[in-house]
């Protein structure tokens, strides 16, 4: 599909910075024209999308009913039936610790990862359920050792007492776009549990913040259909920040964080945020007329992209590999190019006007090295001197093309640099 097929898409690109070239998507996607478009109206014209949903006059009552159809358009694409099952928030950060702190109970159980977002390892770690485990994947797999956790289960079931588990899990990574198999190990585990008789104290989170959109529905759906609760975002896919959503089946364990309103049926009291329910409204409903067609040029994008890192020499790719792209999100590649240490390539490409990140967004601007990164034995000099490029549907192939050129570049300057300083200061360079 060429890029003036993309209603607005070609818009925005004669709107952005002529000179800036975007590819931190996974920290935030940019905002989508249309979204911005249909804020700026909805803003000019002092309607309805300013008013509160809780008020009973008729201003309210419409925005009330855009809450309803946002809530219609997302249960939807996840394949369920129920609005109300969905509750809107500030963020999956949100969403992920409200499930994770309803399991507090003695007895309560919580597992997850060391690939997971740091919402969810904190979260985990400051939980104060009576077990609390971080797994850590193989670093070649990607997944965790299914057999050593259900010995695990076994184990916590002998020991006396009513245990409730609560799996948390990521669908696609943000920093290395790893999708975890998750439909055959969620099989495997409701069976265990109905086995067993605990198929109604085992629950489980996923963290959807960066699969919505970049995945096919089938896929999401399919791994919803064993889950309980599913957290979104919406500046992920083009709308405002400070805007998401938790899925909740019906009758799961919740407890509310905060208290003070009926809204959200009490379990999200505070004024919505009407203006980010509507640019996640507006998002949502973009990204799945155009569903295909959007995975397909951020697949086109990425293999481009790869296509031309690939000739830089030294260049590794960290996960990711052609064979299997299949198990990997669309839009992003993490690697790092032997001998440019540090934040010096990264530095570079700022200094291009070319942003990209080395860690997760909420890491970034520290000098700390990506858990992530360190899970796949990078040690922490790798972590910090990678660079992750995770790319927008807004990206065009030109801008792909100066960003591999400008990366061939750099890297080539700063060998050369070494080079020099190898000749220059021999004791220096080879501590
Ligand atoms: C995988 C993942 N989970 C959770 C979050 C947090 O999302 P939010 O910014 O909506 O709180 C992010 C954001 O970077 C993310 O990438």
């Amino acid at each position: 599909m060429t890029l003036a097929g993309l209603s607005g898409i070609s818009m925005c690109i004669l709107m952005t910075h002529l000179n800036e070239i975007y590819c931190d998507a996974n920290a935030s996607h940019p905002l989508l024209p249309l979204v911005s478009e249909k804020l700026s109206e909805a803003m000019n014209e002092q309607s309805w999308l300013l008013s509160n949903p809780s008020s009973i006059h008729q201003r309210g009552q419409k925005a009330k009913s855009l809450v309803y159809l946002a809530k219609k358009l997302l249960i939807e694409k996840i394949g369920r039936a129920d609005a109300e099952e969905i509750i809107f928030n500030s963020g999956a950060t949100e969403s992920l610790n409200s499930v994770i702190q309803s399991f507090q109970d003695s007895g309560d159980c919580v597992f997850t990862t060391n690939l997971e977002h740091s919402a969810v390892i904190e979260a985990v770690e400051a939980s104060k359920a009576s077990v609390r485990e971080i797994i850590s994947v193989d670093s070649k797999t990607l997944w965790i050792d299914e057999e050593a956790l259900f010995e695990k289960m076994d184990s916590l079931r002998s020991q006396q007492g009513q245990r409730r588990f609560l799996f948390v899990l990521q669908l696609g990574n943000n920093e290395i776009g790893s999708i975890y198999p998750l439909e055959s190990f969620l099989d495997r585990l409701r069976s265990y549990a109905r086995e067993h008789g605990i198929d109604d104290q085992t629950f489980v989170l996923i963290d959807c913040a960066q699969s919505l959109c970049k995945l096919d529905d089938a896929v999401l759906r399919k791994v919803l259909y064993h889950c309980d609760y599913a957290a979104f975002s919406a500046h992920k896919i083009g709308a405002l920040s400070g805007c998401g959503a938790l899925w909740l089946r019906s009758g799961v364990p919740y407890q509310n964080v905060f208290y003070g309103g009926a809204q959200e049926k009490g379990r999200r009291p505070g004024t919505s945020n009407i203006a980010g329910i509507y640019s996640f409204y507006i998002a949502l409903k973009y990204w799945s007329a155009n569903q295909d067609a959007l995975m397909d040029r951020l697949t086109q994008l990425r293999d481009h992209l790869y296509a031309g890192l690939l000739k830089i020499p030294g260049m590794t790719f960290h996960a990711f590999s052609v064979e299997k792209k299949s198990s990997f999100l669309p839009n992003i590649l993490n690697f790092k190019v032997k001998d440019c240490p540090d934040e010096s390539l990264l530095l570079n490409l700022d200094l291009h006007n070319i942003f990209a990140s080395n860690t997760s967004a909420c890491h970034s601007g520290t000098l700390q090295a990506s858990h992530v990164l360190k899970a796949l034995n990078l040690s922490d000099e790798e972590a910090r001197s990678s660079i992750r490029l995770s790319l927008s549907i807004l990206n065009s192939f030109e801008e792909i093309d100066t960003v591999i050129q400008t990366l061939q570049e750099s890297v080539q300057r700063i060998l050369e640099n070494r080079k020099n300083a190898e000749v220059l200061f021999p004791e220096i360079i080879s501590q």
